[in-house]
């Protein structure tokens, strides 16, 4: 493919190809090798239309350390905020003679939208509440290292999944891997349409995250996403935290080995406890890590040269 616009853009063998090339990279991270020159003469535009601390910057590392010149772009200092279109903007953008978009936007299909009006590489960022495919590269990455093989390994998925486009970047990733996946929620953040697509994907649901944490081999934490709950929060905070937030006393039923994730940023008290995000199986921070690794092999499989495994 020449854009990632979705995890289902990638097959296991892509994603292994991914993989070995991100496990290349720590030596770079590790600051033992400064740069590469792999896309020295590229440029790269992060474009973000959504506010983002890990994604944006963890892109423009990774286009730095490979070479390639990055641009960051933020809607609030754009023309945007003064009622230029998305089309106007990338249209503007890209007759500068730009390589790839990395971009970030509210409406869910915006990326795949913007892959049909420039020629330039597109790397979905996150779309609305539709897909994060690099995040679910960098979890499932993630996961691999510390699992050895997400082939029949059972990975809970909790929370806010209405307006999850992490959970539905995963649901595909982990499939694609052979993982096997429950979803918990309660019923008012489950999506409408999760009922059929966990048949046709072949995941399971759940509201009762008592019953599944012990079954467990890993868990992944989402945020509670009240800045796109325009009707309010249901249930209460305090409920959710009952019912669904990875509290201490989850933390002991987990077991000390089931790896804890979480794609930031964090609720801490709400989705999850301190006690579990600090906790010696949190992968948390090991996440934070590897999207910079993810990143540099998704750059350079679609931006170096011939072959692209992405
Ligand atoms: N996980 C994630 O996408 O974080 P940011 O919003 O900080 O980029």
């Amino acid at each position: 493919n020449k854009h990632l616009l979705s995890a289902a853009d990638l097959s296991a063998d892509d994603i292994e190809t991914l993989f070995t090339t991100a496990a290349e990279m720590h030596d770079v991270q590790r600051r033992e090798v400064k740069k590469l020159p792999a896309l020295r003469g590229r440029t790269v535009i992060n474009l973000f239309f959504e506010d983002s601390t890990r994604t944006r910057s963890s892109f423009e590392i990774a286009g730095k350390w490979l070479s390639a010149d990055t641009i960051n772009i933020t809607g609030k200092g754009s023309s945007t905020s003064k009622g230029e279109s998305l089309r106007d903007t990338v249209l503007t953008i890209a007759a500068m003679g730009v390589d790839a978009l990395v971009m970030r936007h509210s409406a869910s299909g915006a990326a795949l939208q913007v892959s049909q009006w420039v020629d330039a590489v597109v790397i979905n960022a996150g779309d609305g509440t539709h897909e994060h495919p690099t995040q679910s590269l960098l979890d499932a990455y993630t996961l691999t290292r510390r699992l050895g093989t997400l082939e029949g390994k059972h990975v809970a998925i909790v929370g806010d999944l209405t307006h999850s486009r992490v959970f539905r970047s995963n649901v595909i990733m982990l499939a694609t891997l052979g993982a096997r996946v429950t979803v918990v929620a309660p019923p008012t953040l489950m999506p409408s349409g999760v009922g059929a697509w966990s048949q046709e994907a072949g995941f399971a649901l759940s509201h009762e995250l008592d019953e599944v944490l012990p079954k467990a081999d890993a868990v992944m934490m989402l945020r509670v996403q009240k800045e796109r709950m325009s009707g309010g929060f249901f249930p209460s905070p305090r409920e959710y935290t009952v019912g669904y937030g990875l509290t201490r006393d989850r933390l002991a039923v987990l077991g000390p080995d089931v790896p804890i994730c979480h794609p930031g940023p964090m609720n801490r008290g709400l989705e999850i406890a301190a006690d579990a995000a600090d906790a010696a199986q949190s992968l948390i921070l090991d996440q934070v890590s590897a999207g910079v690794a993810i990143r540099m092999s998704v750059l350079y499989h679609l931006l170096a040269g011939e072959g692209s495994a992405a």
